[in-house]
């Protein structure tokens, strides 16, 4: 038997932001494992945005939860203990194990962290995020050589790993990111051709001024007024990916559509959205490419990581505010 903390789901922060009450921390005895389990012993835990919709139980492609459920999340864990489990001890593990110190698992839902990169890799670049941007730009974007690929959130996990990709297919990337810091590291860090700051620049005009041609793919991270002003911008036949909208996370329950959809019309494109794990199987392979990526310098990833359990829900409020640099992490 061991003493745990864990973070519990005390709120439904729909329509606002989310709150430290909103989270209730206790301690509870996790049993001994037994045969054929293992015990894990959480090292890092990941945050997504979308963490905050789960809570609120507005996606239908993961299942509810439940106020006292252990709060969800990715983490890297390491068996502890194995009785007999898939992995031997000392085996570290990615998994959605949640917002536990331990936990006893069977292992079914785990994965082997890679050893070609440092294991928070498998949270960041080679986990849902790095998959994330590979699938939404490649799957959805289909960008060719050539094209003008814009991205907002581009400073965050996923919007930095999107442009590098798209420089690495010969495209031309223009990001679009809160404040003159991440505006400089986009251009001067992760190779973006030019970045647009939309707490102090006219996204519209800018946009406008940095693709007179026009935007061949949009990946869009954040919805509302941004994805307005790149909609006013596409080009012929462009495709706009929808992978998230995080200025409205914390608006209320029906935030209003973009409004300049008809020129979804007038330029013959397509909008699409999606969800990644619908290339779970695909991963593996996808992991491998990427890892080759970073390995030979072609591509950079940061991560961000905060310290103690303690500090899980205040960890989490950093994505809506904008101040984390890279993928959100927090060591325990
Ligand atoms: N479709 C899928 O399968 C899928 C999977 C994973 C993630 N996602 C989505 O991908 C997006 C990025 O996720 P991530 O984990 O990589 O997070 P992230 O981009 O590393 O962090 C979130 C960033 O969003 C920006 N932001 C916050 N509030 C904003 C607002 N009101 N307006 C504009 N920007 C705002 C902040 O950057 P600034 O400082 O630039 O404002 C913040 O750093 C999210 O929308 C997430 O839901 C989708």
């Amino acid at each position: 038997m061991v003493t745990s903390r864990q973070w519990l789901i005390d709120g439904r922060p729909r329509g606002r932001a989310v709150r430290e009450d909103d989270f209730k921390l206790v301690e509870t005895e996790i049993d001994a494992p037994g045969e054929g389990e293992m015990l894990l012993k959480t090292r890092y835990l990941a945050f997504d945005p979308a963490q905050k919709g789960w809570m609120e139980n507005i996606a239908d492609y993961v299942a509810p939860t439940e106020i006292g459920d252990v709060m969800r999340g990715s983490a890297i864990s390491e068996v502890v203990e194995s009785r007999g489990g898939k992995f031997d001890k000392g085996t570290v593990v990615v998994g959605s194990t949640g917002w536990t110190e331990y936990q006893v698992s069977d292992g079914s839902e785990l994965t082997p962290v890679s050893d070609e990169l440092p294991p928070t890799a498998m949270m960041s670049v080679l986990g849902t995020t790095g998959m994330t941007a590979y699938c939404g730009l490649f799957k959805v974007g289909k960008p060719v050589a050539g094209d003008t690929v814009l991205v907002s959130g581009a400073a965050g996990a996923t919007g930095s790993v999107v442009g590098q990709l798209a420089k690495l297919s010969g495209c031309r990337a223009v990001g679009i990111a809160g404040g003159a810091d991440k505006c400089r590291w986009l251009v001067q860090e992760a190779g973006y051709d030019a970045a647009i700051d939309y707490k102090n620049d006219d996204v519209r005009k800018k946009i406008g001024e940095h693709c007179p041609g026009g935007v061949d793919v949009v990946f869009d991270n954040v919805g509302g007024k941004i994805l307005d002003d790149m909609l006013a911008h596409i080009a012929t036949k462009a495709r706009v990916v929808v992978c998230g909208g995080i200025s409205r996370y914390e608006t209320g329950d029906m935030p209003a559509g973009p409004q300049n959809y008809f020129n979804l019309i007038f330029r013959r494109a397509r909008m699409e959205g999606f969800i990644v794990i619908d290339w779970a199987a695909e991963f593996p392979a996808i992991r491998k490419r990427m890892a080759g990526f970073v390995k030979d310098g072609k591509l950079s990833y940061q991560e961000d990581i905060q310290h103690g359990f303690e500090n899980a829900p205040r960890t989490m409020q950093r994505l809506f505010t904008g101040a984390n640099r890279g993928k959100q992490l927090l060591e325990l």
